[in-house]
């Protein structure tokens, strides 16, 4: 028997993302980004995100099963993110899924964007080790998570005070000048620049506590910055770049073996957009390989928002018989980490 198709939507900020996946095959992963209509003022619009998400989705869901070779017909159970993001943008999602979910006769999921986030793992690498630790770290959160049961029970650890990582690249970049969203334009920099160059303070990294603190990373990088220009010297955009992207990733993969360590876990995560960053990956592999755990980022392109990831967490929870959600599923913008379903 083959294992069920499931389509997934993602609509939780700018990327309109459709995916197709049977049991843990990835059949198609389609995106439409409406990132260059935010690029000039700098962050996500949100009236803009749900329009844009509006006009993309049907031809974005064609394209999806033309690619997967599938008809419409074939689909088994609709996977799509209920929260946590923008209200507006969860929305458009939220009512695509409930209409298909009628017009096909098929049961419906409203899933938790974070979990998808990790499940995501399973179409590249295979089933998820449990327990595990998850580090996911994008725009909108940075955290740390045990993962008993990806489906099931996912306990925060810790989590950002301010600023999530990805908001610290994206709002470092727009004062060197970068082009929005920031991660990759600082990540490439970084690549040409000394990482040891300029001493950025890393908060809240003796603490005892498994929480994270940009908000005054980019303080400190502005500041530094600033100082430069006021002496009439040039800002060494690159080392700057790699400076910062060393001060972020450090933190981030000492809290991470810190949390597998405490746990008793041996098994580690990373998902979410940062984790498409090349010195975070690196330094990840490099202190996992040191500390004995087994670490699994999946490719750049599964890190950043997709419709993948959200398909991915539908077919767990199908081929675990959990229950689908009812039809007046609300957007939830402020969904909890812990409800991986919503009901
Ligand atoms: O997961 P994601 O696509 O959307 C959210 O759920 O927020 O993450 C987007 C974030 C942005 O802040 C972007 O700057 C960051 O991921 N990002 C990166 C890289 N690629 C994307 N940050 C660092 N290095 C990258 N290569
Ligand atoms: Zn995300």
């Amino acid at each position: 028997m083959t294992a069920p198709l499931v389509l997934g939507i993602e609509t939780s900020c700018d990327e309109t993302g459709i995916g197709l996946v049977r049991g843990h095959q990835l059949l198609a992963d389609s995106v439409a980004s409406s990132v260059a209509e935010h690029a000039r003022f700098g962050g996500v619009v949100p009236e803009v995100a749900s329009r844009a998400h509006l006009e993309a989705m049907v031809p974005a869901v064609d394209r999806a099963f033309a690619i997967a070779g599938e008809k419409l017909a074939a689909v088994d159970a609709i996977a799509v993110t209920a929260g946590p993001g923008l209200t507006g943008a969860l929305l458009v999602g939220v009512a695509a899924a409930k209409a298909y979910s009628v017009a096909l006769g098929k049961p419906l999921y409203g899933v938790n964007h974070l979990a998808a986030h990790i499940a995501v793992d399973q179409l590249e690498h295979g089933p998820l080790p449990a327990p595990a630790i998850a580090l996911l770290v994008s725009g909108g959160h940075s955290s740390l998570l045990l993962v008993h049961d990806v489906a099931s029970n996912v306990v925060p650890l810790g989590a950002t005070i301010d600023d999530a990582a990805g908001e610290a690249y994206d709002k470092v970049a727009r004062l060197l000048g970068l082009p929005f969203p920031g991660g990759p334009p600082i990540d490439a920099a970084a690549g040409h620049g000394d990482r040891s160059a300029v001493a950025f303070p890393r908060a809240k990294y003796r603490d005892g506590t498994l929480d994270f603190s940009f908000a005054g990373l980019k303080t400190a990088v502005a500041r530094w910055v600033e100082a430069r220009e006021a002496a009439g010297d040039a800002v060494p955009l690159n080392d700057v770049a790699a400076s910062f992207q060393e001060a972020v990733a450090d933190v981030l993969t000492a809290k991470a073996v810190i949390a597998c360590r405490r746990n008793g876990v041996t098994d580690l995560i990373i998902g979410g957009g940062v984790a498409a960053n090349s010195r975070l990956r690196a330094l990840a592999a490099e202190r996992c390989a040191a500390a004995g755990i087994r670490l699994r980022v999946p490719r750049p392109g599964l890190c950043t928002d997709n419709g993948a990831m959200v398909a991915a967490l539908g077919a767990e929870l199908v081929a675990r018989d959990v229950a689908p959600s009812s039809l007046d599923l609300p957007a939830d913008s402020a969904l909890p980490v812990t409800d991986v379903v919503v009901r």
